[in-house]
């Protein structure tokens, strides 16, 4: 494969449009068609941007020297429009999440690993500045052993009886869990890990009748770590997604979000380089580049620049790898079927073992310890 690379886009909607701008200007790559069910559309694009129109997503998938795609479709259409593109050799970035169903992404992202070929799903909030460097000071062990992590976003989605739209529609993919709380999820996930089990999940209506409009969750992880998720998408004293974690580990605290991350580095524990003991604080302008391009915010032209640069060396690794897609979509689904009442098949939440206590029994005047 040569640079520029040839990438053809499908889904010309909110993200379509938006991936459509930066890829166009992103160094290393080329879009050579796009692709969407509304002819309408497809021909403003050919007409404006002069970058061919296809109707059908096969005829775009043809192009002879064709090296990716980038999939921003509803997400029912997710998992048949990667396997289409895997098929016939071509790299996928698709938007999140994955796929609806945690199994299929699983069996797609190992078929993408065989195949050498790139997969890379849209989570931009794993290239902003700020939450990196939480990443990173984690993986440093600035917090000593992690205890809990909370993730929340709130903001002004669905602010009345919602016009019905893929997003309002379960079934498509819609509703604040798959749209909405997947982002600080998948966070969540790239900071603890896989979480073991789900428990007293609920998925709440206020405006809408299909979907849910927030989520709240526990999870557990390994090792004992707890965590809670927050969400709530029709929230109106935002006026943009806030999406914040606060993560306490036996060491300090960190809380990040967009805009800054603060470190509490506490009495046992080592200031890494950059940080001391007690509060710092450190902003994105301190802890981002400027992308080539910049639109929407730079995290969206810095993803498209990894993709580039997963292209260049398939093998990776790379951020937001397929695997690492469903993962979350595991979380996801766990959530999911905790709000429904479903008890997983495997509840092995693998917790630090809490010591033994004498075991009591009830005696003539009341309870009184047994001795083992
Ligand atoms: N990363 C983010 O921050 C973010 C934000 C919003 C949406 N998303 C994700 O992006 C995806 C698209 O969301 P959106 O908000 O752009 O949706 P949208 O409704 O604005 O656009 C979807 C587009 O896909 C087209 N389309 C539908 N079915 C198609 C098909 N079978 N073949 C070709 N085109 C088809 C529609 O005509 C429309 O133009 C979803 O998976 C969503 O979860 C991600």
């Amino acid at each position: 494969m040569t640079e520029p690379f040839n990438v053809a886009l499908v889904g010309l909607g909110k993200m379509g449009i938006s991936h459509l701008a930066i890829a166009n200007a992103t160094p290393g790559m080329k879009v050579v068609a796009v692709c969407d069910t509304s002819a309408l559309l497809g021909g403003m694009v050919q007409k404006y941007a002069n970058i061919p129109y296809l109707a059908q997503y096969a005829d775009a998938l043809s192009l002879p020297g064709l090296d990716g795609v980038i999939v921003a479709t509803p997400t029912r259409f997710h998992a048949d429009m990667i396997r289409q593109a895997m098929a016939r050799g071509i790299h996928v970035f698709c938007e999140k999440p994955m796929t609806l169903d945690a199994d299929t992404s699983g069996a797609i992202a190992d078929e993408a690993a065989r195949a050498g070929l790139v997969g890379q799903v849209g989570y931009h909030n794993r290239f902003v500045g700020t939450f990196g460097e939480a990443k990173r000071l984690l993986d440093l062990g600035a917090l000593g052993r992690l205890r809990h992590i909370h993730a929340e976003a709130y903001g002004p989605v669905v602010l009345k009886p919602a016009a019905k739209t893929w997003r309002s529609q379960s079934s498509e993919g819609g509703g604040c869990l798959y749209d909405y709380a997947a982002h600080p999820v998948n966070l969540m996930n790239w900071y603890a890990g896989a979480p073991v089990t789900c428990s007293g999940a609920q998925m709440t209506q206020q405006w809408s009748t299909d979907v849910d409009d927030a989520v709240f969750a526990n999870l557990s992880f390994d090792g004992g770590v707890s965590g809670q998720v927050s969400v709530n998408w029709a929230d109106e004293t935002a006026r943009k997604m806030t999406t914040k974690l606060c993560l306490w580990g036996d060491h300090g605290k960190i809380t990040v979000d967009r805009q800054e991350i603060q470190v509490f580095i506490g009495t046992n524990g080592t200031p890494p380089e950059g940080y001391r003991k007690g509060w710092t604080i450190k902003y994105i302008t301190e802890l981002t580049d400027h992308p080539a391009f910049y639109l929407r915010g730079e995290e969206y032209s810095a993803q498209m620049e990894g993709f580039v640069a997963a292209m260049r060396n398939p093998a990776g690794p790379y951020v937001n790898d397929f695997a690492s897609g469903a993962a979350t979509d595991r979380t996801l689904s766990m959530i999911r079927d905790s709000a429904r009442g479903v008890v997983p098949a495997r509840a092995t939440a693998v917790l630090k073992p809490v010591p033994q206590r004498p075991a009591m029994r009830a005696g003539l005047f009341g309870w009184t310890l047994k001795r083992a």
